[in-house]
C-alpha cells in the first residue's frame, strides 16, 4: 500500500487517545494496583515511575519513530531496517505474541463484561451467591456462558477494528476516554470518604526500602511496566504508523506513558481504600476485582451504582486494549498478504477467538492440564507470551532501534535531531533497555 492511501489519524488528540486506550486496560486497573502494593508500595512506585521515564518512553518514542519512518505495520517495518538479514522475518514475533494476548485477554474481558451487565441489570445479588469466591469459581468453571461473553468482546473489538483507524478505533478512542477517565476519578473521589482511605493510602504508597535490596521488585517493575504501557509488541509501531510526520512525537510520547502510569495510581486510589474500610484482603491477584470489590460493593450504601460503574470503566479499558491488540494481525494481514480491512478483521477476530476458547475451558472442562509450573491454560499463554515472548521481541526491537538503524536516521525519525535529549534518548534505547530486558528474561525463563 503506498503511503498516500495508508489510513492516518486524523487528529493528534485522536492519536493520544487511542495510544493512552491501548495502555489502559486491565494491566492499569486490577494488576497495577496489587503488584505495587504486594512490592513495596511507594518503593516500588518509585522504581516503576524511573522505569518508565527510562525504559518505557525510550521504546515507546522508537516504536512510534519506526512505524512513522517506515509507513507500515510492525512486522514490515522491522524487516525494512533489516532488508537482507535472516532476521528480517523476527517482527513477526510481536503480531503473534499480540494476537496471543488478545486470545486470553478476551477471556478475562468477558468475566468483566458480565459482572458489568449483572450490576446494570440490578442482579448483582446473585453474585454472592454461596460466597463471593465460590460464586466467582463456578461462574468461570461453566463451559458455555463465559464463552458467550468472550464472544461478545470480540464481536465489539472486530467491529471497531472493521471500521478501520480514524472511523474506528479514533472515533471510539475520542468517545469513550474521557469517560473512562471521569468514571475513575468519580471512584476515586468517592473512596477518599471512607473510612479506610488512610490505610488504602499507606498500602499503596508507604515505602519498604528493604525491597530495594532485592531483584524481585525491579523485575516486578520492569514486567508491568511493558505491559501496561503496551510495549513491545509491534502495537505502538503499528499506531505510529498512523501518525502524520508533521506532528511530533516526543511530547506525546511523554505524556502517554504517565497518563497510563496516573490511571494505574488513580485506580489504586479508587480500590483499596473501599477494601480496607471492610477490613478485607489487598492481596489477592485475580480475586481483587472479581471476589473482593463485590464483597465491598455489597456492603457499602450505593454499592450497586458504584459496582456498575466500576465493571463498566473496566469494559471500556479492556475494550480499548483489545482493539489495539487485533490492530496488529489484522494491519499485517492487510499490509502482507493484501487482504481487505473487513475480511482481515473478521477472519483473524474469530481465529483469536477460537484460540481464546481453551484458556477459558482452561477454568473448568479442562482444568488439571498437566502444564509447567501448575499454571491453567490462561496463565500458560499469559506466561509464555508476556514473559517470553514479550522481553525477546523488546530485545529485538530495541537492537534494531538502538543499533541497527542508523543514529541521524533514527534521531531524526523521533524528531531528536540536534536535541540534547536525543543523546539521553540513545543511550537508554541502545544500553539500558536491552540489558534489563536480558535481566528479565533470565529471570522469567528461571520460573519457567
Ligand atoms: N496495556 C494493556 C493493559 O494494560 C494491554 C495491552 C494492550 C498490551 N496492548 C498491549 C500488553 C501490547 C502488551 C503488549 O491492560
Amino acid at each position: 500500500m503506498s503511503s498516500q492511501t495508508r489510513e492516518q489519524w486524523q487528529s493528534h488528540r485522536g492519536f493520544l487517545l487511542a495510544a493512552v486506550g491501548s495502555a489502559v486496560g486491565l494491566g492499569d486497573i486490577w494488576r497495577f494496583p496489587y503488584v505495587a502494593g504486594e512490592n513495596g508500595g511507594g518503593a516500588f512506585l518509585l522504581v516503576y515511575l524511573l522505569i518508565v521515564l527510562l525504559i518505557g518512553v525510550p521504546l515507546l518514542l522508537g516504536e512510534f519513530a519506526l512505524g512513522r519512518r517506515m509507513q507500515s505495520e510492525s512486522a514490515t517495518a522491522v524487516a525494512r531496517l533489516l532488508p537482507s538479514s535472516r532476521w528480517r522475518h523476527a517482527g513477526v514475533i510481536g503480531v503473534i505474541a499480540a494476537g496471543l494476548i488478545l486470545a486470553y485477554y478476551a477471556v478475562i474481558a468477558g468475566w468483566v463484561f458480565r459482572y458489568a451487565a449483572r450490576y446494570l441489570s440490578s442482579s448483582a445479588p446473585a453474585l454472592a451467591s454461596g460466597g463471593f469466591a465460590a460464586s466467582f469459581e463456578a461462574y468461570v468453571s461453566r463451559p458455555l456462558e463465559p464463552l458467550a461473553w468472550q464472544l461478545l468482546g470480540m464481536v465489539l473489538t472486530t467491529a471497531v477494528i472493521a471500521k478501520g483507524v480514524e472511523k474506528g478505533i479514533e472515533k471510539v478512542s475520542l468517545w469513550l476516554m474521557p469517560v473512562l477517565a471521569l468514571l475513575l476519578i468519580g471512584l476515586a473521589v468517592h473512596s477518599a470518604t471512607l473510612p479506610g482511605f488512610g490505610q488504602g493510602l499507606a498500602f499503596l504508597f508507604q515505602p519498604d526500602w528493604s525491597l530495594l535490596a532485592g531483584p524481585g521488585l525491579y523485575v516486578a517493575a520492569m514486567g508491568q511496566a511493558f505491559f501496561s504501557i503496551g510495549l513491545a509488541m509491534g502495537v505502538m509501531v503499528t499506531y505510529g504508523s498512523y501518525q502524520p510526520a508533521t506532528r511530533p512525537l516526543p511530547a506525546a510520547t511523554v505524556a502517554i506513558a504517565l497518563a497510563d502510569t496516573l490511571f494505574g495510581v488513580i485506580a489504586g486510589l479508587a480500590i483499596f481504600p473501599a477494601v480496607f474500610s471492610f477490613g478485607l484482603d489487598p492481596a489477592q491477584g485475580t480475586g481483587l476485582i472479581f471476589v473482593v470489590l463485590p464483597q465491598v460493593f455489597a456492603q457499602m450504601p450505593g454499592g450497586g451504582l458504584l459496582g456498575a460503574t466500576f465493571f463498566l470503566l473496566l469494559a471500556i479499558a479492556a475494550l480499548t486494549s483489545m482493539v489495539s491488540l487485533l490492530e496488529v494481525p489484522v494491519a499485517y494481514a492487510i499490509q502482507r498478504w493484501g487482504w481487505s480491512r473487513q475480511h482481515a478483521s473478521l477472519r483473524l477476530g474469530a481465529l483469536l477467538f477460537v484460540l481464546g476458547i481453551p484458556a477459558s475451558l482452561g477454568f473448568g472442562t479442562w482444568a488439571g492440564l498437566p502444564l509447567p509450573g501448575e499454571r491453567n491454560l490462561l496463565d500458560a499463554m499469559d506466561f509464555f507470551a508476556v514473559e517470553l515472548l514479550l522481553p525477546i521481541n523488546g530485545i529485538l526491537l530495541a537492537v534494531l532501534l538502538g543499533w541497527l538503524w542508523p543514529r541521524r536516521e533514527a534521531l531524526q525519525a523521533a524528531d531528536l535531531l540536534d536535541n540534547r535529549l536525543g543523546q539521553i534518548w540513545h543511550f537508554c534505547l541502545r544500553y539500558l533497555v536491552p540489558v534489563l530486558l536480558v535481566v528479565v528474561l533470565a529471570s522469567s525463563v528461571s520460573r519457567a
